[in-house]
């Protein structure tokens, strides 16, 4: 896949999915742009310090862009150990995991739309997660209505934005080795209850989606809209 001449901006592109998926856009080609609170350890996009869940901070970040081809939505949160069963989430984790997820995924591509507009062949592309569509997210009440939400979101754009150019999709991954998840993988039984979920019978690697989310940014998906894409290790189809 040859993404030159693609501008990407990246959100949550330190983390441990985001940066796999930075380093697969700047190998095919793409100039990316990483909008992220903490700066990435070693890697070779353009980094814009942002807090999310502000809307001037956003704003501000994305008017240091000049052209943009596609925006991937990776920041996220899953507040373990706090983010449980209804009766038992406070507001407070309810509240951070909403503002993080929803709220910066709304200001991301609010702000993105206009480039993505005038680049003709614009692309969105959410990070979802198997908790948004499955019974998955059992114990994670805010986390799963928060990745279902971004499902919705992705087919609202989708069919906003199709007379302009600008489509929309869902990747979701299956359960990947990163800092998010460390804890639960830490755990002597829900870490291996995650693989025994897992019908291929690991844990992902973030760069297990780059392929999928390169396609998603390219003109080949061009017929590619309001979709969601598995990439979970057949998680989801059980
Ligand atoms: N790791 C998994 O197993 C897994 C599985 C399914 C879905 N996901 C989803 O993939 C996405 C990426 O997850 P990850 O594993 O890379 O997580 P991560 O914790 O490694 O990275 C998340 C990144 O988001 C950034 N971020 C968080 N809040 C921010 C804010 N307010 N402003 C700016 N940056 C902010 C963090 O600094 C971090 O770099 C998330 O949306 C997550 O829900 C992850």
């Amino acid at each position: 896949m040859n993404l030159s001449g693609y501008n990407v901006a990246i959100t949550g592109g330190s983390g441990g999915i985001g940066s796999a998926l930075a380093t697969g856009l700047i190998d095919a080609g793409a100039t990316v742009f990483n909008l992220d609170s903490v700066k990435p350890a070693d890697q070779n996009s353009n980094y814009i310090a942002v807090d999310l869940v502000n809307e001037p901070s956003v704003q501000k970040a994305f008017g240091q862009i000049e052209k943009l081809d596609a925006i991937i939505v990776s920041a996220g949160v899953q507040l373990v150990g706090s983010d449980s069963k209804i009766a038992n989430v406070t507001l407070e984790t309810w509240q951070r995991t909403i503002d993080v997820n929803m709220t910066g995924a709304f200001l991301s591509v609010k702000y993105a739309i206009p480039l993505l507009i005038d680049s003709g062949r614009g692309s969105v592309v959410l990070i979802g997660s198997p908790t948004g569509i499955t019974m998955e997210g059992a114990g994670y009440t805010a986390y799963g209505a928060s990745k279902a939400g971004m499902m919705g979101l992705s087919r609202i754009i989708a069919v906003d934005y199709k007379e302009v150019g600008v489509r929309s999709n869902v990747v979701v991954p299956g359960t990947m080795s990163t800092p998010l998840i460390k804890k639960i993988w830490d755990d002597p039984e829900k870490g291996p209850d995650l693989i025994r979920r897992t019908p291929l019978g690991r844990m992902g690697d973030p760069r297990d989606l780059v392929g999928i989310v390169n396609w998603l940014v390219s003109e080949d998906s061009s017929f590619a809209t309001g979709a969601s894409y598995a990439v979970d290790g057949g998680m989801t189809a059980r």
